[in-house]
């Protein structure tokens, strides 16, 4: 009965649209609904694009990308589709391979400029040609000088969370997912590499194919050009980075498979097939980024030693949360980043143990409290859900979203138990697999299958909507930071060096050591332990990172550590490394001192640290 009935309605769709005429309702394939969305000019739900075929080409000469965006469309009824654009310049639009009618909307400093394309009810495909332009925002072009090898230039693009609109027209909304094919021609020294299906070697001519099959949205379109090469970890993980940094990579990262498996152990399968990492020069502004199949990494995250790698598991774990489930919007950017560290956090218990995970919980609980006390004035930034309406994403996302958020599920995981709240993860998962949530769909989802389900009350309200953190907080142990703890004690207590208390101590204990060290610490207490473990030259980013905060706070200038930190600005572009040693100039009256490395700095960042960086010191380019 149901089945004869499916076929009819079926059939009769099929002879409606041929006769062009509206498709009944009940025939159309359920149509998804777009919540407002305050950071894109698109209106998905009048017509909204479905596929993009990118046609580019990369100019190392003229810094442009230039091509043809196609799109397949699905049309709601609507006479036109409309695209997020910034610094981009239009050269012609065709609907169904004809020309059409566009127009470029008012300039928005954030949001750029909408591109409004006639189209007709039953228009399929829309086509813009277009460049980018020398204020593109996603893009960075390297000088051969900025590589780690020197020889030839290098191009990586950024698209979270709005800047995808700055290199291609764009649907930019976390909400549109898209499928994509790509030809991306670049000079024959260099290779190209997507967030999608790559070449594992050079081709002859410089032309490169790619394939996206999975639906994404439209900030994980990501592009990599430059003198790189592959090599592989196991059958489905591998790093791509240059010749000079293939080995150290290949090292550092060379528990990648264990990291897929414990993950697909822990949340089921993985379902991009290839799970690889590309190493970017250091001017890279992040540590790194979930590109789908292809993480885009900082080199600062290889030590040697692979006591940095929890960022892999990080970036692995956005292929669940984040990817495949993906925030609507991003005022619920905690959705993407909270459920991230949690993941990451129990990857790195399955694989290291729980020790290690309680380490990096706890830095992370201690970056957390910082961040409330920097947030202090503005207590509704610490809320789980953001309003970030009018503003840059950018510049409103910060740690709340990762550490609290990654403290209201561990707080959840503890009262629930481990056993049901893994099974709840594993479904949530599953049963949103490539669609968005909004923060409300979560809290909903939560209450039905998690809590009321175990007859469970939990102050979710409160976790998500009010500032700070609750009082029923999980507390979180380690029985190594204590020690740490102790043996600063003992080390001003006596004002002496004792070694052995520091005896194995891995990176994290290191990090805890010296960002716990007094408030009111001396210069000559400062030298006494540079003497014994010289900090200023630490070679491991982390632990570097954190003595040179502690070096700027207390105004300490021993054992080269001024030249060490000028050079670190000048070379890292790291945002959250950058963003901190800039912060403690300010913090430490020290703006002028600050603006002299800035100025010499600023020409190696990407544009999402320089704007963060021009805010905080108050510097205008120009
Ligand atoms: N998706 C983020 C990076 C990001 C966030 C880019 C917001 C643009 C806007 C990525 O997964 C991330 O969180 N990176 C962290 C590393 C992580 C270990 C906390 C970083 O870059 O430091
Ligand atoms: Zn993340």
């Amino acid at each position: 009965m149901k089945k004869t009935f499916l076929l009819l309605s079926t059939v009769l769709a099929l002879f409606t649209n041929c006769k062009n005429e509206k498709v009944p309702e009940q025939a159309q394939e359920p149509t998804k609904t777009y919540v407002e969305e305050p950071h894109s000019f698109a209106q998905p739900n009048k017509a909204v694009i479905t596929h993009l075929n990118l046609d580019i080409e990369v100019d190392f000469n003229t810094e442009r990308v230039s091509g043809t965006a196609t799109y397949d469309i699905k049309n709601n009824n609507s006479n036109t589709i409309v695209l997020d654009t910034k610094y981009l310049e239009i050269q012609s639009v065709l609907a169904d391979g004809q020309p059409t009618e566009f127009s470029l909307g008012e300039f928005n400093e954030q949001l750029g400029k909408p591109l409004t394309i006639t189209i007709k009810e039953d228009t399929k495909t829309i086509s813009v040609n277009y460049n980018t332009t020398n204020k593109t925002e996603a893009l960075q072009w390297l000088s051969p000088q900025q590589t780690a090898d020197k020889n030839h230039p290098f191009l990586f693009t950024q698209g979270q969370a709005i800047l995808t609109r700055t290199w291609i027209p764009i649907q930019d909304s976390p909400q549109v997912r898209i499928t994509y094919d790509a030809t991306v021609k670049v000079p024959v020294e260099l290779m190209a590499v997507m967030s999608a299906e790559n070449p594992k070697e050079k081709t002859k001519d410089g032309v490169y194919h790619f394939k996206m099959k999975q639906a994404i949205s439209p900030y994980l379109i990501a592009l990599a050009v430059g003198d790189i090469e592959y090599k592989p970890v196991s059958n489905r993980t591998g790093v791509y980075a240059e010749k000079s940094m293939i080995e150290a990579a290949h090292y550092e990262f060379s528990d990648m498979e264990n990291m897929v498996a414990a993950a697909e152990n822990l949340y089921g399968t993985y379902d991009w097939d290839q799970f690889d990492v590309i190493v970017l020069p250091p001017s890279f502004p992040f540590g790194g980024m979930e590109n789908p199949r292809l993480t885009f990494a900082t080199p600062t995250v290889i030590a040697g030693d692979k006591s940095l790698t929890s960022l892999i598991a990080h970036e692995l774990a956005h292929s669940w949360s984040g990817n495949l489930v993906t925030n609507a919007t991003w005022n619920d950017f905690w959705l993407n980043e909270g459920f991230t560290v949690y993941f990451e956090i129990r990857i790195m218990e399955a694989l290291y143990g729980k020790d290690r995970a309680n380490m990096i919980a706890l830095i992370g609980r201690q970056d957390l409290t910082e961040e409330i006390e920097a947030l202090k004035d503005t207590p509704e930034a610490t809320k789980l859900k953001l309003d970030l309406k009018g503003q840059n994403p950018d510049d409103g996302m910060n740690s709340i979203a990762y550490d609290k958020g990654y403290l209201f599920l561990r707080t959840l995981e503890e009262t629930v138990g481990r056993e049901k709240f893994d099974a709840f993860i594993k479904d949530y998962f599953n049963t949103h697999a490539f669609s968005t949530l909004t923060t409300e769909d979560f809290v909903e989802y939560l209450n039905t299958n998690l809590l009321q389900k175990n007859n469970i009350t939990f102050n979710v309200e409160e976790w998500i909507y009010q500032p700070g953190v609750p009082d029923n907080q999980s507390k979180i142990v380690s029985d190594k930071f204590k020690k740490v703890e102790e043996a600063i004690d003992q080390f001003i207590l006596r004002t002496a060096v004792y070694k052995p208390l520091t005896e194995n101590w891995t990176t994290q204990e290191w990090v805890h050591f010296v960002r716990n060290l007094p408030e009111d610490i001396t210069t000559n207490q400062l030298a006494m332990l540079d003497n014994a473990f010289d900090f200023s030259n630490a070679s491991n980013s982390h632990i570097a990172m954190v003595w040179f905060e502690q070096a700027i706070k207390h105004n300490y200038h021993n054992n080269n550590v001024d030249k060490n930190i000028d050079s670190f600005l000048t070379r890292v572009g790291r945002r959250w490394y950058v963003e901190t040693l800039f912060r403690a100039f300010k913090n430490a009256n020290r703006v002028d001192e600050a603006l002299v490395i800035y100025k010499k700095a600023r020409p190696n960042y990407h544009s999402v640290t320089a704007g963060t960086i021009d805010k905080l010191l108050g510097y205008s380019p120009e």
